[in-house]
C-alpha cells in the first residue's frame, strides 16, 4: 500500500448558484496549492455526481466536457486540487473519495496517520477500497456512522457522524464531506490544516483559502483547532469534535478579486513582482505611530522584548533567506545575537532556548509544517515566538505569542516574490521594535530607520524599470547549463535567493556563494562563458566590501566567466568588469536586498519562460508545504 501525503486546495459550497461552476472557479484559484489532480462532487438531486482526473484542472474540465456537465446540476458541491508527495497521481487516487455506495464523498488535505489501522479494521468488516489513499478510510467511516453500521450512535446525522469520525483520526487534516441524502448541507472539519468559511447572500462556502470565494464575498470566518462546521444556504454552525459550540473569529478580507487574478499579466509571478512596491508600503503602513514602532497582535509586553537575550529566526526557502538578510540589521540595531535556522533542522538539533529567547517564525503561508513544528518546539522550551506571516489566522500565527502580518496580498505564483520583500521589511520592523524596547537605538534613530524603509517602495518601483532589460538578458541566458550568484554581507543571502529562484523555476543548476568563499573552492567551477551574477554593495557604503567584490569580479572574469553585475547606478568602478550591467537605485546598505533581489526574480522567470516552463507552477512544487 502506498502512503499519500498532500498539500491541497479544498472548496465546498451550498447556495443558489450551480455548485459546479462555483467549485471549478474556486479550484482555479486554489490550483497553486497543488496540481497533481483535481476533482468535484455535486449533490445532483438524489445522487452524487463525482468526477476526478489526474493532472491539472484543465484535464478535469476536459473530462467534464466529455461526460457532459448536465449530470452535475445542483447547488451543493465540493472540489479538490491535490499535491502528492508519495504515490502516483493517478485517477483512482484523486479526490473526492467515496464509500462503497457512492452516497458519501470526501475531500481531504493532510495526513490521516492511523489510516493503516483504520483500513485494516474496515477491511475486516468487508469494506472494499478503491484507492491507495488514507482519505478513503474517512469516506467509509462516515458512511458507516451515518448508516448506523458502527457503534457511534449517529445514524442519520451527518455532522455528528463527521465528529465521531474526527475523534478517531490521528494526524493533521481538513475534511469536507457531502452526502447524497443531505442536499442542503456540506460538513467540514479541521485539525492543524487550514479551513475558512465564506459568508455570502444566500450562499456559504468553505475553502482552504479565501481566494476560492473572494469573487463572491469578503466576509469570512476563521475556524479554530479541532472544529466541525456545517454550512447551509443560510449560514454556518461550528462545534468542537464533541458537538459543543465552539468560538470562531470573523474577519473581512482586505483584498479583492483583482488581487487574485492575473490582471492582464502573462503569469502571476510577473504581476506579483510588479506589486512589490505596494506590498512593501502595505506591510509598513501603520507600524510607526506617535513616534514608535508598533507591531500587530502584540501579545508580548515591552518588558518581554527587553528581556530577550537571543534571537532565532526559523523559516524555510525564501522566508529563510529573508531571515538571513534580517540578521545583519537586527544584530546591528540591537546588539543581540541572531541565529537564522532552517526550520526543518531546528528541532532536531536541541537548540539552546529559554524564556528569554525570541524565536521569529517567518512564513508567507503560515502553514509550512517544518516552521510550525519549529514553533511548537520553541514554545515547549518556553521561548517566546513571534510569527511573521502573510496569511490571516493561519496556524503559525495562531500558535505564536505575537504576530506581525506582512500585507503583501495573495501570492499565487509558487515562487515567492512580493512576500519575500515584505518579509524583509517585517523582519526589520521586529528589529526596530526590539531596539526601541531595549534602548539600543534612540527614538530619533528608530524614526530615521523607519523613514528609510518607508522610502523603499519608491526605490523598488524604480527597479521595475529594468524589467525589459533583464527579460532580454534572460532570453539570452536561457541555454546556459548553470549560473552562479555571488554577494557579500547582505548581498550574500540575495545571492542565495537568486539561485533558489533559478533552480525552482528554470530547473537549472544554480548556486549562491559568499564572494569571499570563492577562492576556497567554488572558483574551480568557473569556466569559459559561465554566467556569474554578482550583487555589488554600494560604493558609498562600506568601501572595503565594495573593493573586495570588485577584486572578486576581476578574478572570475580573468578565468572566462560572463559577469552579470547588479550595481548601484553611477558605480563606474564596476563597469569595466561587467559584461552585463543592471543598475539599481542607491539605497542604504541594509536596504539593498529590497532592490537587488528584484532583477534576480525577473531573470529566473524569464529564463524559465524561454525554456518553455510554467512559471507559476514549477514541477514538483506547491505553494504551501504542509508536510515535513
Ligand atoms: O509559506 P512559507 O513562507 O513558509 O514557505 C516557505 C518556502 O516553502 C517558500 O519560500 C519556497 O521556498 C518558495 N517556493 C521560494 O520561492
Amino acid at each position: 500500500m502506498v502512503t499519500l501525503l498532500r498539500v491541497c486546495g479544498i472548496v465546498g459550497y451550498v447556495g443558489h448558484r450551480q455548485a459546479l461552476d462555483v467549485v471549478l472557479d474556486g479550484l482555479r484559484r486554489l490550483e497553486y496549492r497543488g496540481y497533481d489532480s483535481a476533482g468535484v462532487a455535486v449533490n445532483a438531486g438524489d445522487a452524487l455526481a463525482v468526477e476526478r482526473k489526474a493532472g491539472r484542472l484543465a484535464n478535469l474540465e476536459a473530462r467534464l466536457d466529455e461526460v457532459g456537465r448536465e449530470g452535475f446540476a445542483g447547488t451543493t458541491g465540493m472540489g479538490h486540487t491535490r499535491w502528492a508527495t508519495h504515490g502516483p497521481p493517478v485517477d483512482r487516487n484523486s479526490h473526492p473519495h467515496s464509500d462503497m455506495t457512492g452516497r458519501v464523498a470526501v475531500v481531504h488535505n493532510g495526513i490521516i496517520e492511523n489510516f493503516v489501522a483504520l483500513r485494516g479494521e474496515l477491511e475486516a468488516v468487508g469494506v472494499e477500497f478503491a484507492s491507495d489513499t488514507d482519505t478513503e478510510t474517512a469516506a467509509h467511516l462516515v458512511s458507516r456512522a451515518y448508516s448506523g453500521l458502527d457503534d457511534s450512535g449517529t445514524k442519520g446525522d451527518l455532522p455528528a457522524s463527521v465528529r465521531a469520525v474526527c475523534r478517531r483520526l490521528e494526524g493533521a487534516f481538513t475534511l469536507v464531506v457531502t452526502h447524497a441524502d443531505e442536499p442542503d448541507q456540506v460538513v467540514a472539519a479541521r485539525r492543524s490544516s487550514p479551513l475558512v468559511v465564506g459568508l455570502g447572500e444566500g450562499e456559504t462556502f468553505v475553502a482552504s483559502d479565501v481566494a476560492a470565494f473572494i469573487e463572491h464575498t469578503r466576509d469570512a470566518v476563521e475556524l479554530g483547532q479541532d472544529q466541525v462546521v456545517v454550512i447551509t444556504r443560510d449560514g454556518y454552525d461550528v462545534t468542537d469534535f464533541h458537538g459543543e459550540p465552539a468560538p470562531v473569529k470573523p474577519f473581512q478580507v482586505t483584498w479583492d478579486l483583482s488581487a487574485a487574478e492575473k490582471g492582464g499579466h502573462e503569469y502571476f509571478m510577473l504581476k506579483e513582482i510588479e506589486e512589490q512596491p505596494e506590498a512593501l508600503a502595505n506591510t509598513l503602513r501603520g507600524h510607526f505611530t506617535e513616534g514608535r514602532i508598533v507591531l500587530d497582535e502584540q501579545r508580548m509586553s515591552d518588558q518581554d522584548l527587553r528581556d530577550v537575550d537571543k534571537v532565532f529566526v526559523v523559516a524555510c526557502g525564501s522566508a529563510y533567506h529573508s531571515g538571513l538578510v534580517a540578521k545583519y540589521a537586527i544584530e546591528h540595531w540591537t546588539r543581540l545575537p541572531v541565529e537564522v535556522e532552517l526550520a526543518s533542522e531546528f528541532r532536531y538539533r536541541d537548540p539552546v532556548l529559554d524564556r528569554d529567547t525570541l524565536v521569529v517564525a517567518v512564513s508567507q503561508s503560515g502553514e509550512t509544517a517544518d516552521t510550525l513544528e519549529a514553533v511548537r518546539h520553541a514554545r515547549e522550551q518556553k521561548a517566546r515566538v513571534l510569527a511573521v506571516c502573510n496569511t490571516n489566522g493561519a496556524q503559525i500565527p495562531r500558535e505564536s505569542d505575537a504576530v506581525l502580518y506582512t500585507h503583501a496580498g495573495p501570492e499565487i505564483g509558487v515562487a515567492s516574490t512580493k512576500a519575500f520583500l515584505a518579509q524583509i521589511a517585517a523582519n526589520y520592523l521586529v528589529g526596530l521594535a526590539l531596539a526601541q524596547a531595549r534602548g539600543t537605538k534612540y527614538p530619533d534613530e528608530v524614526a530615521r530607520e523607519f523613514h528609510e524603509l518607508e522610502a523603499m517602495p519608491q526605490a523598488v518601483q524604480q527597479v521595475l524599470g529594468t524589467i525589459d532589460q533583464v527579460r532580454d538578458l534572460g532570453r539570452r541566458l536561457s541555454d546556459s547549463r548553470a549560473v552562479l550568484f555571488l554577494g557579500r554581507h547582505v548581498g550574500f543571502p540575495v545571492a542565495l535567493e537568486g539561485a533558489l529562484k533559478l533552480k525552482e523555476l528554470a530547473y537549472m543548476h544554480a548556486e549562491g556563494f559568499a564572494a569571499g568563499e570563492l577562492k576556497h573552492g567554488p572558483i574551480a567551477l568557473i569556466e569559459e562563458g559561465l554566467p556569474v551574477v554578482v550583487i555589488m554593495p554600494s560604493p558609498k557604503g562600506r568601501a572595503v566590501l565594495h573593493s573586495k567584490l570588485v577584486s572578486n569580479i576581476s578574478e572570475i572574469q580573468a578565468r572566462g566567466a560572463r559577469t552579470i553585475v547588479i550595481a548601484e547606478e553611477g558605480d563606474e568602478t564596476v563597469r569595466p568588469f561587467a559584461d552585463e550591467l543592471i543598475e539599481v537605485p542607491a539605497v542604504p546598505t541594509l536596504l539593498q536586498p529590497l532592490v537587488s533581489t528584484v532583477p534576480l526574480q525577473v531573470l529566473a522567470a524569464e529564463i524559465a519562460r524561454s525554456r518553455g516552463y510554467d512559471v507559476d507552477k514549477p514541477r514538483n512544487l506547491a505553494k504551501s508545504v504542509t508536510v515535513e
